[in-house]
């Protein structure tokens, strides 16, 4: 059973104090997840008992090393149920995993090809793009987001033409939270022959994720975003496409052979991991995900619908206050966006702090998005399976303290310039 009182104890950061004597509360979980013991002490682990390179030495600790780390892809291809272990690459984080792509896919590609992106995306899923544009001369175009903050599908259809060569977009937007409609696009891409692309740094921590249900080609998430450690992100990928795909690094561990002449390249995944990976990362990620299936991504989705909606209900009282979100709760849990015209978000972060709660506030990485929504930056609060309801009233009553020093409940041209917005 779901007990969020027993999981925190599994989390040492979780007792912390700040500023003194508050109590954190940890509303920044789009941006990094706490880690919980067992993750923390397997990097222990590995380097106190069996540390060595993998792939490499015949010894006994390489082997252990290697079973371990190789382990992992194992454990993630059942978290995602792709085919095999051969269509899963370690990378560094998304970001990572999305560059590799748009440099590896964008070999084959020439002047006018189009690349096809949403309003909604993170910049580690543009300025990649925007590099290969730099190269190739492709071009880029932007499906639009409705006024409801959701994916324009209509208009992302007739975005597409002969020429789009990939489809890449966020499964779960980390400012509005938006739930995209993976399945649907999907098909789109399929019909067209274009190749989709899902960040699915976001959506990957708190929902279950089906690879081949889903109907990409690619996958993209972060270990860190989910319980696990910084310095290892994932691609998830079709085989037949990454072995027609040219390497993105070069070094050793990439290669089958190397002459005096040229090379020629390892298997999948092996082709895309070139140099010593982050050995003892994985290995704690693979604990963090076996971590997060035993509660259950069913439990943890449930327990953030219920936190979102309970912390929407509050925080729709202070009605200066704009939340950036899609009407139905289910499209946008465990994120709410918000900001008002008056006080910068900063200011906002800045005194919930003091308060010794975490959120973050400013431009979340997606400065397009943020023109579209007509504001420089915005605060986030972005829950996870081990923030409570106890720690939303903090919060709440953290805002109200904020809210109450820029005197805005009391500001009615506020409520008109909200209500301006809102209607834009
Ligand atoms: N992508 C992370 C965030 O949204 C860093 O905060």
């Amino acid at each position: 059973m779901f007990d969020v009182n027993k999981i925190r104890k599994d989390f040492p950061i979780l007792e912390r104090k700040i500023w003194g004597d508050k109590q954190l509360i940890y509303l920044d979980n789009a941006a990094t997840t706490q880690k919980p013991k067992i993750v923390i002490d397997a990097i222990v682990q590995y380097y106190e008992t069996y540390n060595a390179n993998i792939h490499r030495g015949v010894h006994k600790l390489a082997e252990e090393a290697t079973a371990a780390y190789e382990n992992v892809r194992e454990k993630v291809k059942k978290y995602v149920s792709c085919d095999s272990n051969s269509e899963i690459v370690f990378t560094r984080n998304t970001t990572e995993s999305i560059n590799l792509l748009a440099y590896s896919l964008g070999e084959s590609f020439s002047e006018g090809d189009e690349i096809l992106l949403t309003e909604m995306e993170h910049h580690s899923n543009i300025v990649p793009w925007y590099l290969l544009r730099n190269r190739k001369k492709v071009n880029i175009k932007f499906a639009p987001i409705t006024d409801q903050y959701e994916l324009d599908y209509e208009k992302l259809e007739k975005l597409i033409t002969k020429k789009t060569k990939v489809i890449s977009i966020t499964h779960k937007s980390n400012v509005l939270g938006t739930v995209n409609d993976i399945k649907k696009i999907a098909k789109l891409a399929k019909t067209n022959g274009s190749i989709l692309i899902v960040d699915a740094a976001q959506s990957a921590p708190h929902m279950k994720i089906d690879f081949s249900d889903l109907g990409c080609d690619f996958l993209a998430f972060s270990s860190h975003k989910m319980c696990g450690p910084t310095g290892v992100g994932l691609l998830v990928g079709k085989k037949e496409l990454f072995e027609k795909m040219s390497p993105f690094l070069g070094g050793g561990e990439m290669i089958r052979k190397v002459t005096f002449e040229d090379f020629t390249t390892n298997d999948v995944p092996w082709k895309f991991e070139a140099g010593t990976p982050n050995i003892a990362d994985v290995i704690a990620f693979g604990v963090a995900l076996d971590y997060i299936q035993k509660i259950g991504l069913d439990s943890i989705y449930k327990h953030e619908i219920e936190l979102t909606q309970y912390a929407l209900t509050k925080l729709r009282k202070f009605d200066f206050l704009k939340i950036y979100a899609p009407a139905d709760v289910n499209k946008h849990a465990g994120i709410i966006t918000f900001a008002n015209p008056v006080v910068h978000p900063h200011d906002i972060a800045t005194i919930v702090d003091q308060e010794g709660i975490a959120i973050r506030a400013g431009h979340h990485c997606a400065q397009p998005l943020m023109k579209k929504l007509g504001v420089s930056a915005t605060s986030r609060a972005s829950l996870y399976f081990y923030n409570t309801k106890d720690e939303i009233d903090v919060f709440i009553g953290a805002l109200q303290k904020a809210f109450d020093y820029f005197e805005l409940g009391a500001c009615k041209e506020l409520k008109e310039k909200v209500g301006e917005r809102i209607s834009k």
